[in-house]
């Protein structure tokens, strides 16, 4: 008997051979906007209705949820899926790395952080990878033709911080963030690597160590990045990588989003950046 938290994975790994074959064809926009007013490329759209499909195919998962939708959709298995079907889908435009994100709870969304069973991400780089956290280990593993090759089976943070980034442009960052990343330039001597998705950030920051980071801004104190899609799963990913996560006070799998669409600040990275951060900011 598969497990079915793992069968999940198998089906978005396989799901995303099919969205990544896709997106030289589907770089235009839509009419249409996400329930947070962006938006959609039509490669967002596709993504979205192919994992859809595939997800709700599996009798064991319960509902989709998917930054691109306003509702959940559900069904009757005990499994609850959050996405965002393609996080940085921007980045198409310029031919730049993107991903998608899954979330796996053991109830309906909105759900709480410590509600997560498993999170993972699938890379569209060079080469196309995929990161889950499962049982307390984090495993990347080589995508191709749909099928999940091992690469690392024991993802950790390296223990010293190289990258960082942060998004939002510098006028628009709180005074008492600034002076945080005065310090990661200078006495932490970070290299930025910011690129505009978060997953393929992210990656770099579990490969290299150090931090990344969607700050709260002067005019948008909520920030841009969703804490059911992109903060949850992410977070749950690099805390089970050895890292953590904050927005500016707690952890982000601690919060519960009180609506499906809500945004948060997020960071993630090295325990000692995320708790300098935390000590930092009011
Ligand atoms: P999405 O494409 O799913 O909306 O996510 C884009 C997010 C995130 O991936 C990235 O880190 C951030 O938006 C980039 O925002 P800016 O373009 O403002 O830098
Ligand atoms: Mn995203
Ligand atoms: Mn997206």
């Amino acid at each position: 008997m598969s497990d079915p938290i793992e069968t999940i994975f198998e089906t978005v790994a396989h799901t995303s051979t099919d969205i990544q074959g896709i997106l030289g064809s589907r770089r235009s926009y839509e009419a249409g906007h996400n329930p947070s007013g962006e938006q959609q490329l039509a490669a967002d759209v596709y993504a979205d209705e192919q994992l859809e499909t595939a997800v709700l195919a599996l009798d064991e998962v319960g509902s989709y949820a998917s930054e691109e939708r306003e509702e959940v959709i559900e069904d009757n298995g005990t499994y609850h899926v959050v996405c965002d079907p393609l996080d940085g889908s921007s980045n198409l435009r310029s031919n730049n790395g993107m991903g998608t994100i899954i979330g796996i709870y053991d109830e309906k969304p909105p759900a709480p952080g410590e509600a997560l069973l498993a999170a993972g991400y699938v890379l569209y780089g060079p080469i196309t990878t995929m990161v889950t956290a499962v049982d307390g280990t984090v495993t990347e593993y080589l995508v191709e033709d749909g099928t999940r090759k091992i690469l690392n089976e024991n993802v950790k943070l390296p223990d010293d911080p190289v990258v960082y980034g942060f998004g939002g442009k510098a006028p628009e960052w709180p005074d008492d963030f600034a002076e945080y990343v005065g310090s990661i330039e200078q006495e932490w001597q970070l290299k930025l690597r910011y690129g505009g998705a978060m997953v393929a950030d992210v990656n770099q920051v579990l490969t290299y160590g150090g931090i990344f980071g969607y700050p709260m801004l002067k005019e948008r104190p909520e920030s841009k990045l969703r804490l059911q899609f992109e903060g949850h799963p992410i977070a749950h990913i690099v805390a089970t990588a050895g890292g953590a996560s904050t927005d500016g006070t707690m952890s982000l799998v601690s919060k519960t989003p009180t609506e499906l669409h809500e945004r948060s600040p997020l960071f993630v990275g090295n325990q000692p950046l995320i708790g300098e951060l935390e000590s930092t900011i009011e």
